[in-house]
């Protein structure tokens, strides 16, 4: 190897320190886009140094700024919600955070979503309070309270495509409207529709976040997060350099490795997202019509509406989430968990497998008790991420259980 020729001579101690690292220089290229595991790059002089830092030549300096592996990753991402740019976090909370630090300033205010993942309602709190900003939550589907709330110059709304334990589908060309006539950008949480079922930025939403923690990557193995700005926001490129200047002086990058894996979930992210969609709607219909459920939330069950948001916004399916109130509340629950054999209590979702969690203990336990109640997070509650397993075994183990409460 022409590393080794370089370093004839030299101690083996030396040779240590440097040997293997050399480009392997090939006509032919990997199929699969490598690891870039450096924390570093590699410059020849002061004026390569130059060129590189000033975008006048293609190259990478420091991995916290860019790494081939992550952008990889963010390419993907990027051309499945059809964005013009895309940033890669150590997280969906990470994410979330370089956001916000990007769109909200002093004085500013943003209205959210009331039901959404209890961290990141906790997050919009705690920054907007710590940056002298203000927040505001409002019920997402009664679009004249949305109006209301956005109207004395709200920056930024934010909402997921499909809620946080609930699964109401958020109209988002009509919040899109709400949002642009009130001068403020509409972000979006797509991490349970992903984009093979809903493509916010096509329909009007400004910028896209996921935790890829759930489908994306899809096997409960890695951390991580993007933003995803779209090509029509306006100040999209301003946007996107504040979110991306975010994550470098902050920190929370994601490792090449991560990176890696994530997308090699991706590829079968179509496959698995059919199968999720299929089981989940066999579950809920089984489950609708057991005498130990209360309510069952999916939102294929509210797509009987055609005129519904379920109905006009998803057209390749309704999702792999659903969840369902028990009848009797927490020590019902309780039971319930020990009597399913297939589905664990796994608090988090979007894996292979099936889960089932329990929102008022895990990831809503932050809310108090009145906004709990508000907003239906009861303690019969259970949330159910349907895998991709056979359909038959999946509802036996969860009308078996039911039965034998
Ligand atoms: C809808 C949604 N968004 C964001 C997050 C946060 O993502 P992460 O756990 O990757 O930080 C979660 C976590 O459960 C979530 O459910």
């Amino acid at each position: 190897m022409e590393g080794a020729f370089c370093m004839k001579g030299m101690s083996a101690k030396s040779m240590a320190v440097h040997i293997g690292s050399a480009e392997r220089g090939s006509v032919t290229e990997p199929e699969v886009a490598p690891i870039y595991a450096s924390a570093v790059f590699k410059f020849g002089s002061l004026e390569q140094v130059e060129d590189v830092w000033m975008g006048k030549s293609r190259g990478y300096v420091y991995s916290r700024m860019a790494n081939p592996s992550v952008e990889a990753f963010e390419e993907a991402v990027d051309g499945l919600e059809g964005a013009a740019g895309t940033v890669a976090a150590s997280s969906g909370m990470a994410a979330t955070c370089i956001s916000l630090d990007a769109l909200l300033g002093r004085d500013e205010r943003i209205v959210s979503a009331s039901v959404l993942y209890g961290a990141t309602r906790t997050l919009i709190e705690q920054d907007a309070a710590r940056r002298g900003a203000s927040a505001e939550f409002v019920d997402i589907t009664d679009l004249e309270e949305v109006r209301t709330a956005m109207e004395p110059g709200a920056r930024a709304l934010f909402c997921e495509s499909i809620s946080n334990p609930l699964m109401e589908v958020a109209d988002i060309p009509a919040l899109a409207s709400i949002a642009h006539a009130a001068g403020a950008f509409l972000v979006v949480d797509n991490t349970f529709a992903t984009p093979m079922l809903m493509r916010p930025l096509e329909l009007g939403a400004d910028v896209v976040i996921h935790s890829c923690t759930k489908y994306i990557n899809g096997h409960d193995d890695i951390m991580a997060g993007t933003v995803s700005v779209g090509g029509a926001t306006s100040g999209g490129t301003g946007i996107l350099a504040a979110i991306r200047n975010s994550r470098t002086l902050l920190g929370p990058v994601l490792s090449p490795f991560e990176a890696w894996l994530a997308l090699r979930g991706i590829r079968t992210l179509g496959v698995r997202m059919e199968k999720h969609c299929g089981n989940a709607f066999a579950l809920a219909m089984a489950l609708k019509s057991s005498h130990k459920v209360t309510a069952v939330h999916y939102p294929g069950l509210d797509a009987a509406d055609p005129l519904s948001a379920a109905a006009r916004l998803l057209a390749d399916g309704y999702g792999g989430m659903l969840s369902l109130n028990v009848d009797g509340g927490r020590e019902v629950v309780d039971r319930m968990v020990k009597n399913l054999k297939l589905a664990a209590f796994v608090p988090s979702l979007g894996s292979c497998a099936t889960t089932i969690s329990h929102p008022a203990s895990t990831s809503h336990r932050g809310l108090s008790e009145e906004e709990k109640a508000r907003t239906g997070i009861t303690d019969g509650l259970v949330r159910v991420s349907v895998g991709i397993e056979q359909e038959r075994d999946i509802v036996s183990d969860f009308i078996g259980a039911l039965e034998k409460l």
